[in-house]
Parts: C-alpha cells; sequence; structure tokens
C-alpha cells in the first residue's frame, strides 16, 4: 500500500506511530516534512520538491543491522537505473555524486509484543538549489537538479526503490550479505582512500580498506594494525572534504 501524504512531520514518525496499521512492504510518502529525521540526531531539510519516503518492515528475524547497508545499495540502483546519476556510497549509507551527498538514510527500527518491526527512511535530494542549500549551511549536498538541470516524477521513484528493495531482501534472505557485500564495496566511495574516522571524543587518520562481513568499516592504522568501526559509534570524512 502507498500511503502519499502533503505534509507529515516525519515519514518514519509517521510509520512508527501507525506501526499496527501498518503491512510489511508500505511506502509512506510525504510532499514536504516539518521535522526530518536525519542519522546521529541531525535534522533533514525536507522543503517541498525532494523524495521523502519510508517503507516499512514487519516481523523480521534477520539481522536487521545489514538494512542500511541493504538500502543504500537499492536506492543506488535505482539512481544509477532511472536517473542515469553515477552513484557512490559514503559509508554506511549516504549516497554521493561527485563528492557530494544526494541522499541520506535512516533506518530506524521497534519492538512491539517481541516481534521486530523496521523503518527504512530516505530522503532524495532531487530539485534543492544550489542557493538553498548555501543558506541551509550544507556545502557538501547536492540535489539531481543541480546536477543535471532536469527534475522526476517522485513517486514513481519511491515505488521503484520499494521494488528493488524486495529483490534485494530476497537475496538477503536466502543467501546473506555476502551475496550483497560485492556490489556494496565496489560503490564505497571510501576504499583505499586515507579517511578521518570521527567518534565522539577522538578522530583517527585511518587507511579504508572496505567494510567486514557484519558491515562495520575495515580500516588500518599507521602502524598496520586492522580494526573495525561500527556506525553506530563514528561518522567518516575525508581529509580534505565530504568523502
Ligand atoms: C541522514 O543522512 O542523516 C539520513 C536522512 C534520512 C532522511 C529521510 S527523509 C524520509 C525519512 N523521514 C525522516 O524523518 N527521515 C528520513
Amino acid at each position: 500500500m502507498i500511503l502519499h501524504f502533503p505534509l507529515l512531520d516525519s515519514t518514519n514518525n509517521y510509520a512508527k506511530t501507525q506501526i499496527d496499521q501498518l503491512h510489511s512492504g508500505d511506502l509512506i510518502l510525504a510532499e514536504q516534512q516539518t521535522g526530518g529525521k536525519g542519522r546521529l540526531g541531525r535534522n533533514w531539510l525536507s522543503p517541498k520538491g525532494n523524495l521523502y519516503c519510508s517503507l516499512v518492515y514487519k516481523n523480521q528475524t534477520c539481522d536487521i543491522s545489514f538494512f542500511p547497508l541493504l538500502c543504500a545499495v537499492a536506492v543506488s540502483h535505482v539512481l544509477e537505473n532511472i536517473l542515469n546519476l553515477p552513484i557512490k556510497i559514503k559509508w554506511p549509507n549516504d549516497l554521493v555524486v561527485e563528492q557530494k551527498k544526494i541522499c541520506g538514510i535512516l533506518c530506524e527500527s521497534i519492538i512491539l509484543s517481541s516481534q521486530i518491526h523496521v523503518i527504512c527512511g530516505i530522503g532524495i535530494n532531487i530539485n534543492t538549489t544550489a542557493a538553498d542549500f548555501a543558506s541551509a549551511e550544507l556545502p557538501y549536498a547536492t540535489s539531481y537538479s543541480i546536477l543535471t538541470g532536469k527534475t522526476c516524477e517522485l513517486s514513481f521513484l519511491a515505488e521503484a526503490i520499494a521494488e528493488e528493495m524486495e529483490q534485494i531482501l530476497a537475496v538477503f534472505s536466502q543467501k546473506g550479505f555476502a551475496a550483497i557485500k560485492p556490489f556494496y564495496e565496489s560503490k564505497l566511495v571510501n576504499v583505499g582512500k586515507t579517511v578521518k574516522v570521527i567518534f565522539q571524543r577522538e578522530e583517527l587518520i585511518v587507511h579504508c580498506l572496505g567494510i567486514a562481513e557484519n558491515g562495520n568499516l575495515l580500516c588500518q592504522k599507521e602502524d598496520g594494525s586492522i580494526f573495525t568501526v561500527n556506525s553506530s559509534e563514528a561518522s567518516v570524512r575525508g581529509l580534505y572534504g565530504y568523502t
């Protein structure tokens, strides 16, 4: 079922509060959000003209920590195939074009009566102008219209993402993340680069080797030691910009 709203505080919040009424695979779309949420407690700029949607997956029994990576793969397929954009993934699940962010993904889960429900929130910048990003102090953001001068049909894009996500989830449940990891890594912009890993209290300059089997970022320190980083504990930046 597709639920289309002119205005919501947040499509993720709507899905969470209405979860009893929703079914697996349902798609919540809003034309505008008043309280769009980003990762790590940030806000998500949500004026009219961009895509804001949440996909609902109920009663999940698989390892839900992979959902952000699966969602990044699904959305990158769609943006490449339908919008013809050369998408890269910035770990864990930002989608970037020309080193700027075009899409953010916020996966949340709730447990009700011992059942785990996952909500995948997706925000894609379609029509925001460079001037709007500048006045919102978002120097590392871009949009489809900035990149191409074009616009696109938002609900068509959202439905294509829902379909792609179904296919990726089917592969994931049959074969596990190992079947999806090569594609994810082939798109990962951080691989082979020296990056800054930003923890709450410290920053480390490391060489990025890829991702581990569990989706954590695989890093190597200058002394050669290898360690992994979980997306809940740190974010990553390039040394001279966003990627
Ligand atoms: C991020 O990169 O920080 C994640 C941004 C996720 C934004 C989307 S917009 C639709 C859905 N509803 C929300 O409130 N957030 C997500």
